[in-house]
């Protein structure tokens, strides 16, 4: 199998490459994201692999189709930055849904510490020698109330851990499962009720912008909220205005609604032209980071070879257990 593997980075090769050769598949790494100005070099490849800021349009699925290529291979568990009633009959969509849901919720958890007891500014504060310690009051976890959105692998990894800080844990999903650890409540009495809100739901049209001006008004003042999940979940403008009015305690973001041609590139020296992300940037209680919930040795590791598992299921008339639908 020929595979164009688009947005690759210096550690993508790592994983992917000596596997590859393992399977014998012969992977032609791209650095370009792909989207319709690329998605011509796909052309003479019986697949792609794409990464989560790659996006695959309707007309892109058609131009595939036309080359002949057989399958997207997502080096991801979401899946909504393509259109998958658009490959429907045309081709295969294929994803990792599970490689290391701890490394995802390990992380939120790290940027909910971080951006509650300012970790991420006192490293600033005592490398200049500032040992003042102002301004950085935060609060005890213990005895808390943590509202978590979506109980899938991460949301279940995420419970275990903020148990494990001795927090009272409440729980939205509409597809609630049995024996979980944690109280399932309303979508507003979890806003109503949370000290800390953690997202771990898929973004989906229901899910959109399920961070909203009029869910942020019900929480309560001071809250804590940790995105890491996809950046569409939370309406940025709206997220903008309750941190302008003093709503929130903490905001710790891994994943932004405009991240995808920023997100993963070095873009310290350009201007910058989003000005939401900029303004949210400036507030000393939000944390930001480059979309890297996933980035342990073991997640990387998992997605290369449950992708490359994906392809050679494709390749061999065997079952594609993950195939999107
Ligand atoms: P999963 O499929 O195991 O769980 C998703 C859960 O969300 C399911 O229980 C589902 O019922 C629930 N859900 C669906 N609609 C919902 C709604 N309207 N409200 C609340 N919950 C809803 O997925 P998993 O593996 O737990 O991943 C969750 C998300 O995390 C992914 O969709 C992806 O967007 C994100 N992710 C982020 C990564 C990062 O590096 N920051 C890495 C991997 C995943």
């Amino acid at each position: 199998m020929k595979i164009a593997f688009y947005a690759t980075k210096p550690y993508d090769r790592i994983w992917f490459e000596p596997l590859a050769r393992e399977y014998g598949f012969s992977i032609h790494f791209i650095e370009l994201p792909c989207n319709e100005d690329t998605i011509f070099l796909a052309k003479g490849y019986d697949a792609i692999c794409i990464f989560v800021n790659d996006r695959v349009n309707a007309k892109m699925i058609d131009e595939l189709y036309h080359m002949n290529v057989k399958a997207i291979l997502l080096r991801s568990a979401g899946f909504n930055h393509v259109d998958i009633k658009a490959a429907e009959d045309k081709i295969v969509v294929l994803r990792v849904p599970s490689y290391s849901p701890e490394a995802v919720a390990e992380y939120a958890a790290g940027l909910l510490l971080s951006v509650n007891r300012c970790i991420h500014k006192a490293y600033y504060r005592t490398r200049d020698f500032n040992m003042s310690i102002h301004g950085f009051i935060g609060m005890d976890l213990n005895n808390k109330t943590a509202g978590v959105i979506g109980t899938g692998k991460i949301g279940q990894a995420m419970i275990r851990i903020l148990e494990g800080f001795g927090m009272n844990v409440l729980a939205y999903d509409p597809y609630p499962i049995e024996g979980l650890g944690a109280e399932y409540v309303s979508l507003e009495t979890l806003f109503k009720q949370s000290d800390i809100i953690t997202l771990h739901c898929p973004l989906t049209k229901e899910t959109k912008h399920i961070i909203n001006k009029k869910n942020i008004k019900m929480m309560k003042d001071g809250v804590y909220l940790v995105n890491t999940s996809r950046g569409s979940l939370i309406n940025s403008e709206d997220l903008l205005d309750g941190l302008i009015d003093g709503k929130f305690g903490g905001v710790g973001l891994d994943v932004y609604e405009e991240e995808e041609g920023i997100f993963y590139e070095d873009r310290s020296t350009v201007i910058v032209e989003d000005e939401v992300l900029a303004r949210l940037m400036t507030f000393p209680n939000v944390l930001i980071t480059s979309h890297m919930g996933f980035f342990t040795k073991e997640a990387m590791e998992a997605i290369a070879i449950e992708t490359l598992e994906n392809a050679y299921a494709l390749e061999n008339g065997l079952p594609l257990l993950n195939k999107v639908v």
